[in-house]
Parts: C-alpha cells; structure tokens; sequence
C-alpha cells in the first residue's frame, strides 16, 4: 500500500528518502517550531503516519479528526501527545529510548560538572581578563564533585546511565528515588533507594530522570527546595515543568541553593527572565540532551524503522507503552 506519510520539522535527508523508497508519499512541512494542533489537523487529514517532534502538539483533537495508523516521535519524552486518546482513536504511537541514552546522560554529567567548576563563567572571564595571576585563595572557588552524593530522581535508562557515570567515574554516592526497588542498579552502584524529601535533603547533587505527568509536574517548587541542601546543585535534563522555575530562581537568588544546571524550560522556548537575572549560578543549555550527530541520526533512523514497520503491518518496535 502505498501510504501518505507526513513529517512536520527537519529531519535527515536519508531517512525520507528510506520513506519514498518504500514507495510511500512523503509531505514535508519543515516547520521550524513544531506544529500546533490546528495545523496537525490540517496537514495530517488525510495521512497515514506522521513523523513528529517533542515542539508538535498531538492533543485529543487530533487525533479525533485524523485516521492516522502511527504517530512516531523523534524523541523519547511524549508529554506532548495524548496516548489515551491516540490508543483511542487506534494510532499507534512510537519513541525513540534507548539511543539517546547515554548521550543525555553525558549531558547530565556535563552540567553537573560546568556548575561545580564554574565553567561558562570562568571562559568568560578568561577571553576578558587572561588567567591573572594564579591565586591560591582565587574566589569563588568550585565544588567537588569527586566524592560527593548524587540524587537521581527517577532511574529509568537515563538516570541509571547516569549513575555509571557518576559512581565509576567520579566515586559519587548514588540515591536514588523509584516507584519500585532496582536491585541490580543497588548493587552495581551501591545505590539506595529514599522517599523524595530524604534524597533531596541528602544530596550534593540532584539530577531529575522522571517523565513529565501530572503527578511530577513542580515536583521542584518552593517546598521541596527548601529540603535541599544550601550548597546543593540541581540538574534538569528530563523535561522543564518538573521544575517551578521562578521558586528555583528566588531559591538561586536568596542562596537556598548554590546551583542548577538546566537544559529544559518550563515554557520552551522562552526562559524566565528570574532564571537569567541569577547569573551565573545557573547554567543554561537550550534543550541539547540528545544533541549528537550520532545520537540524533539513531533517533531519526528508529523513528522511520517504526513507521516502515507498521505501514508494512508489522509490530512497532518501540511503542510507547
Ligand atoms: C528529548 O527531550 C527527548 O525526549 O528525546
Ligand atoms: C528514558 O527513556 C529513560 O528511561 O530515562
């Protein structure tokens, strides 16, 4: 059969060609910011897949006013589609976990480690001022992150990638908060598993993994910042409304916290100006967990393997659930 298939922002120029070779008609839209509901609805009316991205809106409406047999997201968070009602409508829908794994851990990682040490700043001061003279008692001074306690919020596939990292690489004491008990993971890594409260009053760094839902959105807020440790660093890489970001500014600005290393906003692409006005004890990166050319290729490649898949007949290969 041949199928109309619909892909809505830039992707690699060899994987629509693997679409055309299979002999299917590919639309490509190439909007640059994601496509809001109304628009999905419009170009997708009569198509059978659509190969989408985190910045595409797939409400109920959409999927009610299209028949589409897949939906498959270049991505593995999918807080932007309704599954209940895709599942519904009978679309299946497919992300892209695993080959971004390590990659988004590594940016964890990185985060972790240009807050402690102050880098954005330091590179900054250097291209003004030269190294000066080397001062023994130079202020501000960093943080270690060898040795220190690292809290994952959420050990699925990133944040357990993350604890390899961190506990092999740099000694980190590894907490960990779970809806169940990881027995592996506890003896790989020595890891223990706490309440929330516990793991961020005990943490030196604290790194979310948990996907966006109703039960996680602010799961950082004014309240649960208070529990953290005045010298702690948090990191996000997960998804932005995990955090309130004006209660994480305030807690920046008024040294309740000595740190964040944040890669996800609360309202992409906007960053609260809270957030900016803190300087440089936040650091920023736009939404670049994934960002590799390798990792991103794999993405792209896992994401038309599934569309191939089910427009042949076959099972998805990464579903969603
Ligand atoms: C990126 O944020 C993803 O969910 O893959
Ligand atoms: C993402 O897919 C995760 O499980 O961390």
């Amino acid at each position: 059969m041949v199928a109309k298939i619909v892909v809505t922002q830039p992707v690699h120029a060899e994987q629509v060609q693997r679409l055309r070779d299979a002999g299917h008609e590919v639309v490509t839209l190439d909007s640059p910011r994601g496509l809001s509901a109304a628009e999905l609805i419009e170009h997708t009316k009569d198509a059978d897949a659509l190969l989408s991205q985190l910045t595409d809106k797939l409400t109920e409406e959409v999927f009610a006013e299209t028949r589409l047999t897949i939906v498959a997201t270049i991505a593995t968070g999918f807080d932007n589609i309704d599954v209940d009602a895709a599942q519904k409508a009978g679309t299946i829908v497919t992300r892209t976990p695993d080959v971004l794994t390590d990659a988004t851990a590594d940016l964890a990682m990185t985060l972790m480690l240009a807050v402690a040490r102050q880098i954005p700043e330091s590179d900054a001061s250097t291209r003004e001022h030269g190294t000066g003279p080397f001062q023994l008692l130079r202020e501000p001074m960093g943080i270690d992150i060898s040795g220190a306690t690292l809290g994952i919020v959420g050990l699925g596939r990133i944040g357990e990638a993350l604890a390899h990292r961190a506990h092999f690489g740099f000694g980190m004491k590894i907490l960990y908060t779970a809806r169940s008990a990881h027995p592996a993971a506890e003896e790989r890594f020595g890891a223990s598993r706490l309440p929330l409260g516990q793991l961020l009053a005990e943490s030196d760094v604290v790194s979310l993994h948990v996907p966006l839902n109703d039960e996680t959105r602010h799961l950082i807020d004014r309240e649960t910042l208070t529990l953290m440790k005045p010298t702690a660093i948090l990191i996000n890489t997960g998804r932005g409304p995990l955090i309130n970001e004006r209660d994480l500014a305030e807690a920046l600005r008024t040294n309740q916290l000595a740190g964040a290393g944040l890669d996800v906003f609360e309202n992409e692409p906007d960053v609260h100006p809270d957030l900016l006005a803190v300087g440089s004890r936040a650091v920023l990166t736009p939404h670049i967990g994934s960002a590799t050319a390798k990792t991103r290729r794999a993405m792209a490649s896992l994401a038309v393997d599934n569309i191939l898949a089910v427009l042949a007949g076959d099972p998805p290969l990464t579903p969603v659930k």
